[in-house]
C-alpha cells in the first residue's frame, strides 16, 4: 500500500518535471500549430525513420497541396509521390493515400477519433494511432517509439540484457509508459517523452546535466544501447543528361530520367537518373559527388555529365526512359537521391519549382556533402 503510494507520488513529481521542461523547451514545429487529426497523423507518418529537420520543409509543402484528407484521397498517387520525394520509405506515402480514400468513402472524410479505431486503418500501427488519439483527441494512450523506449529504459535501470527476452522487456516499457502517462495531458506527455528522447536523452552522448529528470534516473547515462549494425560502403555512378528543350525554345530545358519497374520492392514508378555502367569516371566528365545514406548502406554516388548520344553506351537501363521538362519535375515521384543532385545541379529549386539554365553548366565536382 505505501510502496503503490510512493509511485502514485513519484509520477506525479515526475509529471511536473517532464511537462515543465516540454512548455519551456518544444521545439516550434508547424504539426505543433494545430491539434487538427489530420495534420498529426501527416507529420506523425513523416517522423518515422526520417529527421525532424527533413520533415519540417516537406510536411509544409504537403499540407499546402493537400490541406484535408478528401484533398490528398483525390489525388493521383503519382502526385502523393512527387511531395512525398526526400523523404525515403514511400511505402509509407502509398499506405497514407490508400487510407486517406478509405476514409473518403466510408467515414465521410473523418478520421477515426480513438486509437483502436484509428489502427484498423492502413498504415496505422500501435504508434501512430497512439500519437493521433492522445495529442488530437487526448486519449490516455502511451506512445512508446525508439526515443521513449530508451528514456524509460534508463530511467529504470533496464537493458536489453533483461533475463526475460526482448519482447517481456518491450512489454515491461510499455506497461511504465502507461504508468508513467498523464491522464490530463497525454499528448503533451507523449510529446514531451518523444522530445526529450530525440533532444537531451540522447543514445551515445545523453545530456544528463540538463535532463529534468536526473533526480529519479537509476542509470544517468550509464544505460547501454544496442548496437548498430555496421553501415556499409558503396560507391556507383548516374548519368546526368540535360539539353535544352527540343521544341519550346523558351522552356528552361530537360534532364533524362527512367521509371523504376512497377515490380520493383524498393521505390518501385520512382524517377532516377540512369544508372553508370561505371562509377569510374573521367575527371572532366564528373560533375559532383553525393553522399547518401540508404537504410544500413553509405552510398558515395558519382555524377557524371553524359550527352545524349552517349547515354546508352554508358548505362545500364532499368525503366523506361524520357527527356522530362524541368518544370515538370517538381509533379514527378524522384527517388530522393535524384532529387538531391538535381537540387545541387540547380536543375529544380527547394521549393520544387524548376530553375533551369543548369543543363548548360558542366563543371567538376565541387562538393561531397551528405
Ligand atoms: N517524434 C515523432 N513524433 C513526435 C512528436 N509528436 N513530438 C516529438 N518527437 C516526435
Amino acid at each position: 500500500m505505501v510502496r503503490v503510494k510512493r509511485e502514485l507520488i513519484n509520477a506525479e513529481v515526475l509529471r511536473r518535471q517532464l511537462l515543465g521542461w516540454y512548455v519551456a523547451n518544444r521545439r516550434e514545429l508547424p504539426w505543433r500549430k494545430s491539434r487538427d487529426p489530420y495534420f498529426i497523423w501527416i507529420s506523425e507518418i513523416m517522423l518515422q525513420q526520417t529527421r525532424v529537420a527533413v520533415v519540417i520543409d516537406r510536411f509544409e509543402e504537403f499540407v499546402e497541396r493537400f490541406p484535408t484528407v478528401t484533398a490528398l484521397a483525390r489525388a493521383p498517387e503519382q502526385e502523393v509521390l512527387a511531395l512525398w520525394s526526400g523523404l525515403g520509405y514511400y511505402r509509407r506515402a502509398r499506405m497514407l493515400h490508400q487510407a486517406a480514400q478509405f476514409v473518403t468513402t466510408h467515414l465521410r472524410g473523418k478520421l477515426p477519433e480513438t486509437a483502436d479505431a484509428l489502427r484498423e486503418l492502413p498504415g496505422i500501427g500501435a504508434y501512430t494511432a497512439a500519437a493521433i488519439a492522445s495529442i488530437a483527441y487526448g486519449e490516455p494512450e502511451a506512445v512508446v517509439d525508439g526515443n521513449v523506449e530508451r528514456v524509460i529504459c534508463r530511467l529504470a535501470g533496464w537493458d536489453e540484457s533483461d533475463a526475460a527476452g526482448p519482447a517481456a522487456l518491450r512489454k515491461k516499457i510499455h506497461g511504465k509508459a502507461t504508468e508513467l502517462l498523464d491522464p490530463e495531458q497525454p499528448g503533451d506527455w507523449n510529446q514531451a517523452m518523444m522530445e526529450l528522447g530525440a533532444t537531451v536523452c540522447l543514445p551515445r552522448n545523453p545530456q544528463c546535466l540538463v535532463c529534468p529528470l536526473t533526480a529519479a534516473c537509476m542509470t544517468r547515462g550509464e544505460h547501454k544501447t544496442t548496437q548498430r549494425a555496421p553501415m556499409v560502403s558503396r560507391t556507383v555512378g548516374h548519368a546526368l543528361s540535360a539539353r535544352p528543350a527540343s521544341d519550346d525554345a523558351d522552356g528552361d530545358g530537360e534532364v533524362l530520367l527512367e521509371q523504376r519497374s512497377a515490380s520493383e520492392t524498393v521505390m518501385p514508378g520512382m524517377w532516377q537518373l540512369p544508372e553508370l555502367r561505371e562509377a569510374e569516371i573521367p575527371a572532366a566528365e564528373l560533375r559532383m559527388t553525393v553522399r547518401h545514406a540508404i537504410m544500413q548502406v553509405n552510398y558515395t554516388v558519382r555524377i557524371r555529365v553524359v550527352m545524349a548520344k552517349d547515354v546508352k553506351a554508358l548505362t545500364v537501363k532499368a525503366g523506361d526512359r524520357r527527356w522530362v521538362r524541368l518544370e515538370e519535375l517538381a509533379a514527378l515521384p524522384l527517388t530522393g537521391l535524384t532529387r538531391k543532385v538535381l537540387l545541387r545541379a540547380e536543375l529544380m529549386d527547394t521549393g520544387s519549382k524548376a530553375q533551369g539554365r543548369g543543363w548548360t553548366g558542366s563543371g567538376k565536382s565541387r562538393e561531397v556533402k551528405r
